[in-house]
């Protein structure tokens, strides 16, 4: 099948968190299969610095319009990568910034417009490059593609058959704008009413998707029944009921070829399951990176990396800061996030110098040493769509503590020390205390070297590639695509 891919994040080029990693595999594994990928991306600043030398148009003017106004806008040939066709929409107005989406943890005012464009660039750019069987569209900057296709471009021959999947990587982020957005990006008003982009006096671009897309996919099973619940459902539960029979939870899988001990670049040495000596060379090399060289060999380490959002459940950790330091654990920080859970994690290694260390900012190598080096990898997400740290951790031998929600649940399995089954340490309420237990379980257990070297392989021995998944997404596109038949 002919698939396009349009997101707004793809690992190597433009990455804030698991949507990129994600984007960056999927399409890979689905060329594998023997299927013709195309990726859109919108021309970032920093996606501009990745292309040698002037950019290669393959379109070299498009016109948007909106209410006052035409953007112009190429189309960058960004090559050929493992089978995967890249295009980067350029518009320099728009796109051409330090940031994704906005200045730290903000947005940027005309988000709108960026990708209300990006989203009519790729259906105008396919029209020129090559119209799909399917548009598979990644969480809100995608979503209006198929809102446009079922309005705007409704009597359009040329994109009639185009069937459209759409992802939900994280229903709390919707693209929520006031109602004149919808005569800034042109669509009739008719389509501002509560069964179609209307949510709370707002127009939603995400529930826009919702509405029109032929079949819906979010990233794990557990996550696709969360959502449709008032508890998580982000105020689109309804919306989601209704559509519940075109819902599917399809897991994410795991790019083995970035995040594998065995082969991983970033590391200080190698190692394997059957050899784990590399692990401890890890260690050294992290916690060397931290400055805590002094933590004692027998002292366990617990790894976190993550956005520094209130998704991630760091107030529980807030609420047991002072009692896990005095527990014999050291903690690595590495996060980016809002000011109030930055400062969270400073005071905290600020009070114990010792034990805790943190560093506010983005830096991928130092993520795979943590994945490499810690002991336990700490996620008490409030909530977790899928989740791809704790599935690293499993494959480094780096024991997760999760909360039991979304993927996290669907993945880690609690450690059972008389059986010796399991691969972590998975606790359900949201609250200080059942996380502090959790954690002394995990202790508790790492006390025992032989239980705990059975329980890393445990976890290494899980495979989540990327076949199976991807083998999944083919069928939901087959079924994408005869429904529009
Ligand atoms: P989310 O997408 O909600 O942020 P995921 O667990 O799906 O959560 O993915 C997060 C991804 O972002 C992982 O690849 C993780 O290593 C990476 N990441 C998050 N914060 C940082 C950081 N400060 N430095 C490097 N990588 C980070
Ligand atoms: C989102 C979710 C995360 C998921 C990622 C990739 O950012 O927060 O749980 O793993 O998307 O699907």
């Amino acid at each position: 099948m002919k698939i396009v891919f349009a997101a707004s994040e793809c690992t190597p080029l433009a990455k804030t968190g698991g949507l990129a990693d994600v984007v960056g595999a999927l399409p890979r594994e689905l060329a594998k299969l023997g299927h013709e990928v195309t990726v859109y991306l919108p021309f970032y600043a920093r996606i501009r610095r990745h292309v040698e030398g002037e950019p290669k148009y393959a379109v070299q003017s498009i016109t948007i319009p909106f209410r006052y106004y035409n953007r112009f806008v190429g189309v960058v040939d960004g090559g050929e990568r493992d089978g995967v066709q890249y295009y980067f929409i350029d518009c320099p107005e728009l796109f051409d910034r330090r940031e994704l989406y906005g200045p730290a943890g903000g947005e940027y005012r005309d988000n709108a417009e960026r990708f209300g464009l990006f989203c009519r660039a790729v259906i105008e750019a396919s029209k020129l490059l090559g119209v799909p069987d399917v548009f598979h569209v990644h969480d809100w900057q995608a979503a209006l593609i198929p809102v446009y296709l079922r309005t705007t471009y409704a009597s359009d021959p040329a994109l009639h058959s185009a069937a459209t999947v759409l992802t939900i990587h994280n229903a709390a982020y919707q693209g929520k704008f006031p109602p004149n957005t919808i005569e800034d990006l042109l669509f009739p008003w008719d389509l501002f009413t509560m069964d179609k982009v209307e949510h709370f006096d707002h127009f939603n671009f995400l529930k826009g998707g919702l509405v029109f897309s032929d079949l819906l996919t979010t990233v794990s099973r557990k996550y696709a029944e969360e959502i449709q619940t008032a508890e998580f459902g982000e105020q689109l539960d309804g919306v989601l009921r209704n559509r519940a029979r075109d819902l599917r939870g399809i897991l994410n899988g795991v790019d083995y070829a970035h995040w594998n001990p065995a082969i991983d670049g970033h590391l200080a040495a190698h190692y394997t399951p059957e050899h784990l000596d590399g692990k401890r060379v890890c260690r050294a090399d992290l916690l060397h990176a931290f400055g805590l060289e002094k933590v004692a060999d027998t002292m366990p380490v617990m790894g976190i990396v993550s956005r520094l959002a209130g998704q991630k459940g760091f107030d529980i950790v807030a609420g047991i800061a002072e009692e896990i330091a005095d527990r014999d654990v050291a903690v690595v920080v590495l996060g980016t996030g809002d000011p109030y859970h930055e400062n969270l994690f400073r005071g905290w290694a600020f009070r114990h110098p010792d034990s805790v260390a943190v560093q506010i900012r983005y830096d991928e190598t130092l993520a795979h040493k943590i994945e490499a080096g810690a002991d336990m990898f700490l996620m008490p997400s409030r909530y977790e769509p899928c989740g791809l740290n704790q599935i690293y951790s499993l494959k480094y031998g780096t024991v997760p503590i999760v909360r039991a929600t979304g993927g996290l649940d669907d993945t880690i399995e609690e450690w059972d020390a008389g059986k010796g089954t399991g691969t972590g340490f998975k606790f359900a309420g949201y609250n200080p205390s059942d996380l502090l237990a959790e954690i002394d379980r995990a202790l508790e257990a790492f006390r025992d070297k032989e239980g705990w070297t059975r329980l890393m392989r445990n976890g290494m021995a899980r495979d989540y590639g990327w076949s199976g998944p991807a083998r999944e997404y083919a069928r939901t596109y087959e079924e994408a695509a005869q429904r529009r038949a």
